[in-house]
């Protein structure tokens, strides 16, 4: 396993890789967990060459945001990395990512003004413009991004689609905690108490899904029922939503493809989930 503090080593020891091997990549922002390992995996499995980068990307943070308690914990993000197959570590610095006078940006339009984007103005173009870098750097086939951050998916799916890029993204499951918690690197954040009323978010979107399957299709009923249960645990909502799975799109009715999207601050710490309500 190599690892790379500069794009000019990367690059160089990724030169021609693109033409004969199969280049997959994981993006992420470290504190590394079992979720981020499950893409590590799959990127092993389904690629010749597996790159991981870990950067955390100051530009997709608002200014009220939490930059600066990111959890950071790079010797163990790399001795954790060391158990898979990982051929290359990018880990670059902001000096390497947004030197002095830096000034372009990328904007999808619309999708990114949405659900997390509507809360979080700013943080899709900062994830938009770090992940096209990162692309253009590593240069991979597949790139594997977990469902947990499932406007993202659809975000950069739009961005490879409106510029032409060849990369693909594979889509991964969500990994969870036995009580159903999505696991994420914010989770750290919470007390003990907190990390048990969390579990509020799975269980909205497990009843809303037993809804479903026993036949009641209207949205605001499913989401006044979501809301309910995220009352009960003392979660302040963000948002709850019902979406085409593919535009984003609110929709009054659930039909296949449709998920529930929500957003909800336990304490001071903003959690997101999401799950597919009808095949
Ligand atoms: P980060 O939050 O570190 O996540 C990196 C990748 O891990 C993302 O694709 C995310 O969806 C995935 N992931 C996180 N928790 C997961 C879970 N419980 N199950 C499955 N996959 C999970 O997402 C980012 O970083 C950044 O926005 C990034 C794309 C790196 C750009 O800065």
């Amino acid at each position: 396993m190599q690892i790379y503090k500069t794009i000019a080593e990367t690059r160089e020891a990724l030169a021609g890789e693109a033409l004969k091997n199969k280049i997959g990549f994981v993006p992420t922002m470290g504190a590394l967990h079992k979720g981020h390992l499950s893409l590590v995996e799959r990127c092993h499995s389904e690629s010749d060459l597996t790159v991981v980068s870990i950067y955390v990307n100051p530009t997709q943070f608002g200014p009220q945001e939490d930059l600066n308690h990111y959890p950071r914990n790079l010797e163990k993000d790399i001795d954790l990395l060391r158990n898979y197959h990982v051929d290359i570590v990018f880990t670059p610095d902001d000096v390497q990512m947004y030197p002095e006078g830096y000034c372009t940006w990328v904007q999808v339009e619309g999708l990114s003004d949405i659900l997390c984007g509507a809360s979080r103005p700013g943080h899709f173009r900062g994830v938009a413009t770090i992940v096209l870098k990162l692309m253009h750097i590593v240069n991979p086939k597949l790139m594997f991004m977990g469902m947990k951050d499932y406007q993202q998916i659809i975000v950069l799916e739009k961005m490879i689609e409106d510029l032409n890029l060849e990369t693909k993204i594979v889509r991964c499951p969500i990994v969870r905690e036995p009580d159903g918690l999505a696991m994420s690197s914010r989770n750290s954040y919470l007390t003990p108490d907190e990390r048990q009323r969390a579990t509020c978010l799975i269980k909205a979107l497990k009843n809303a899904q037993k809804m479903v399957n026993e036949g009641h299709l209207d949205s605001s009923i499913l989401i006044s029922e979501a809301e309910n249960i995220i009352k009960q645990s003392d979660g302040r909502i963000d948002y709850i939503k019902i979406v085409d799975g593919s535009t984003l799109q609110e929709l009054p009715e659930v039909r296949s493809g449709s998920r529930m999207m929500l957003a909800v601050y336990i304490g001071n710490t903003r959690l997101i989930d999401n799950i597919e309500l009808l095949p």
